[in-house]
């Protein structure tokens, strides 16, 4: 039996970021230079596939710094640590490393140089996320107050309405932050704030890829974690422009065929943490079962990257 033609259009950019590239580089050059185990505190990145390569060659994930002993090296993920987590690893005497990603801790430092200059932190961003709580955990308790919409603005208490700034989670909505924005712009007219948002280069070209796809395909596969922050905006970005029916997957094996049957047109897409041989995996699943062409939809190109700690420069991979 002939199998159906499927026209896939392949977003660009997709996939690994320089921040991801370089926290998973982190851990694979810190087991060579340090042996097994080394003790990561968090996923490393929001990827099952990734974090169990990583425990395969000898990582050991972890939740909290206590979970890990002294005498062995323990890394910080991507999404970035309270200052008491390195605070307390120093407090032991432990060798550890940070794999904040660079323009995470470029917020981190907005935070503090507002602070210093007497301003309270207003952060949008995602309630429990690893890196809201990294963020805000840049200063005292109180200091940063967490609105997650515009709603949130409407009603957060704030110490003196004048002396205000604001900062976002990098993996946010482009959209959906513009809004928050403007509400903070309205109720305190004095706030300062970056230029644009703190939203990544990485979220900002995945979402722009996904707006392209979206109008032109009858659904839409994002292959990312269901906790990655930039893969569940994938996922809204591209309900938002025009592309009714996602589904999330980590692997070939969670697509769900029957709810796909009858497409002529596929978006595929994947978060910051999916590596390309999942997108791989995805698209032979569907030459499986259809006549699949591919095309790339390619909106912008990145060269980003980001060196690795000095710590771990000697180490040859
Ligand atoms: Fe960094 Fe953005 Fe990736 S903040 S880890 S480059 S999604």
């Amino acid at each position: 039996m002939s199998k159906p033609p499927l026209q896939i259009h392949l977003a660009a950019p997709r996939g690994f970021c320089a921040g991801v590239d370089r926290a998973i580089k982190i851990v694979e050059m810190a087991l060579i230079k340090w042996g097994a185990p080394v003790y990561v505190r968090h996923e490393i990145v929001h990827n099952k596939f990734v974090v169990d390569g990583l425990r395969d060659k000898g990582a050991v994930f972890v939740e909290e710094l206590d979970e890990c002993p002294n005498d062995r090296p323990v890394i910080f993920s991507a999404h970035g640590v309270a200052k008491v987590v390195p605070a307390e690893a120093e407090r032991r005497n432990m060798i550890y490393v940070d794999a904040t990603c660079p323009l995470v801790s470029k917020v981190h430092i907005e935070a503090e140089r507002h602070s210093d200059n007497g301003l309270q932190i207003i952060m949008i961003g995602h309630a429990g996320h690893p890196e809201t709580i990294g963020t805000m955990g840049q200063l005292p308790e109180g200091e940063v107050l967490l609105v997650e919409t515009e709603d949130d603005v409407a009603t957060v208490e704030v110490r003196n309405p004048d002396k205000l700034a604001f900062v976002t989670q990098t993996t946010l909505s482009v959209d959906d932050t513009k809004g928050i924005v403007a509400a903070l712009n309205t109720r305190f007219p004095n706030i300062v704030g970056p230029h644009k948002e703190d939203i990544c280069y990485a979220t900002t070209n995945r979402q722009e890829a996904v707006k392209e796809v979206a109008p032109k395909v009858d659904a839409m596969l994002v292959v990312g974690a269901p906790n990655s922050s930039n893969s569940k905006r994938l996922v809204e970005v591209g309900a938002k422009n025009g592309c009714d029916y996602s589904q999330l997957v980590q692997r070939a094996g969670d697509i769900d065929w029957r709810a796909l049957e009858g497409i002529g047109t596929l978006g595929i897409t994947a978060g910051a943490s999916a590596p390309e041989v999942l997108v791989n995996e995805v698209i032979d699943a569907f030459r499986e079962r259809f006549d699949v062409t591919v095309d790339i939809v390619e909106t912008a190109v990145e060269r980003v990257n980001f060196k690795v700690p000095r710590v771990l420069r000697d180490v040859e991979v």
